[in-house]
């Protein structure tokens, strides 16, 4: 007979009075509208049109339809007594063709929003950039793109210049290795381009794009609490054989160091770590690495898994390919994605290691399970069980003396998960899509209750 062990109890106090508690969208998961009041098309827009590329060729036209009823989400966060709330701004929402011209309709919509958040009492935290570049750049090579680096900073001094007397805590970037690679390299994510010059392109000038417009939010807002965020990865050789050992040191330089190291003003890592890095050459310009770097208020990690990896002379560039969690016979998500909490625990400590790093929130963290309705009411004790293991590493972290401020869960409600469309679930409330009637599940319910006041 298996043995469970219990766990003692969380409390929200454990965690210290400054601990921030929030939940994390993104705009094209969340808002659908996507050609409404002017909005031009992202470049996920067009991705999703043909067909093939997203499973059940799902779209994210209507998704939760957040744009045109926020005002129940933001109820939803009130009652389950959320106060920081993360949702990322739609650059062709607001301008239509990424350049040029505004639509004042979408600086109206994002106004309305911070402005209902604020008087709810839930400070907005805001991403510039959520993977959704306006289609009409990306006509232009999108990120492959020298020019990426003034589009973006265009954008953001328009969303400093109408948002920044309101909203204080700005996230730059999210995940700029998963937007990249999937994106740019491999093709599954929009705009699916391909190939090693697209993506080493794309990487550094998003880079650029970081640095230089974490730089006019502190120009313009003076108050502003400027962070970025990486997502990370515990990586581990399959075996303790040398070759394994030094396929996970190159998978973890190019997951958990590539991104994050530049914008600490470190360079990128070290060609012996990571050979191909020295493909990136010819793309950077003098004076570019000292460009890279900027003093960020805080960095955001955002850690789902551990990956096990071994070498492979199959896979060009890395020389590594991943080892699935269905053969090694581990609990999984509905992602395929092994649970592994001792994961955020291990990169909270990576990067608690970069001295330059003044501050680490947790800005997305959380898990799809296949959530089923009965009775009106979802019973996802799985999902809880995720977040309270989760939760309990993070503070075996702090206890040891890691710097670590803030949880994010993703997410609040079920959306559009990219490749996977609606078929996983990530939310503490569960969306019929089809009505667009929302449930609080039964770990939303207990993040709610461990969030109140005592
Ligand atoms: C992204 C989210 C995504 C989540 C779950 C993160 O990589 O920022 O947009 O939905 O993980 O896959």
């Amino acid at each position: 007979m298996s043995k469970r062990r219990i766990e003692p109890e969380l409390f929200k106090e454990q965690f210290g009075e400054d601990f921030l508690w929030g939940v994390a969208t993104a705009a094209f998961q969340i808002e659908g509208a996507h050609d409404a009041d002017g909005k031009g098309p992202s470049i996920w827009d067009v991705f999703t049109e043909k067909k093939g590329r997203i499973k059940g060729n799902h779209h994210a036209r209507t998704a939760c339809d957040f744009y045109n009823t926020y005002h129940v989400d933001v109820a939803l966060m009130k009652q389950l007594n959320i106060p920081n709330f993360r949702f990322s701004i739609s650059w062709s929402r607001i301008l239509p063709n990424g350049v040029g011209e505004i639509s004042q309709s979408g600086i109206d919509y994002y106004n309305k929003l911070i402005d209902h958040l604020l008087e709810n009492g839930i400070e907005p935290w805001v991403t510039l950039y959520h993977w959704d570049m306006p289609h009409a750049l990306d006509l232009n090579g999108g990120w492959t793109n020298r020019d990426s680096i003034s589009w973006f900073t265009d954008y953001v001094t328009l969303c400093a210049k109408h948002f920044g007397n309101r909203v204080k805590n700005w996230m730059v970037m999210n995940e700029p290795s998963v937007f990249t690679g999937a994106g740019y390299f491999l093709g599954i994510h929009a705009p699916g381009r391909r190939g090693l010059a697209n993506y080493l392109k794309a990487v550094h000038h998003v880079t650029l794009s970081t640095a230089a417009g974490a730089g006019i939010l502190r120009a313009t807002i003076p108050q502003a609490n400027i962070g970025t965020t990486f997502s990370c990865t515990q990586i581990e050789p399959y075996t303790q054989r040398e070759k394994d050992i030094a396929a996970a040191n190159r998978v973890h330089t190019l997951l958990n160091r590539a991104f994050i190291e530049p914008i600490l003003g470190m360079g990128y890592p070290d060609a012996t770590d990571l050979p191909v890095i020295r493909k990136m050459e010819p793309y950077i310009q003098p004076g570019d690495i000292e460009k890279m770097g900027f003093d960020f208020d805080f960095i955001g990690i955002q850690c789902y898994t551990r990956e096990v990896v071994k070498a492979s002379v199959f896979t060009p560039y890395v020389g590594a390919s991943l080892v699935k969690a269905e053969k090694r016979r581990v609990p999984t998500t509905d992602m395929g994605w092994e649970v592994h909490p001792p994961s955020i625990y291990h990169m909270i400590n990576h990067f608690n290691s970069y001295p330059q790093i003044k501050k680490i929130l947790v800005t997305e963290n959380g898990a799809a399970f296949p959530d089923r309705v009965i009775d009106g009411k979802v019973y996802d004790l799985q999902r809880k069980h995720y977040l309270q293991s989760h939760l309990r590493q993070l503070l075996k972290a702090k206890q040891e003396g890691a710097r670590v401020d803030g949880y994010f869960v993703w997410s609040l409600t079920d959306n559009f998960e990219w490749a996977e469309g609606y078929h996983t679930r990530f939310g503490l409330i569960y969306v019929d899509f089809e009505t667009q009637q929302r449930i609080v599940k039964h770990s939303g319910e207990w993040f709610a209750e461990f969030l109140q006041d005592n």
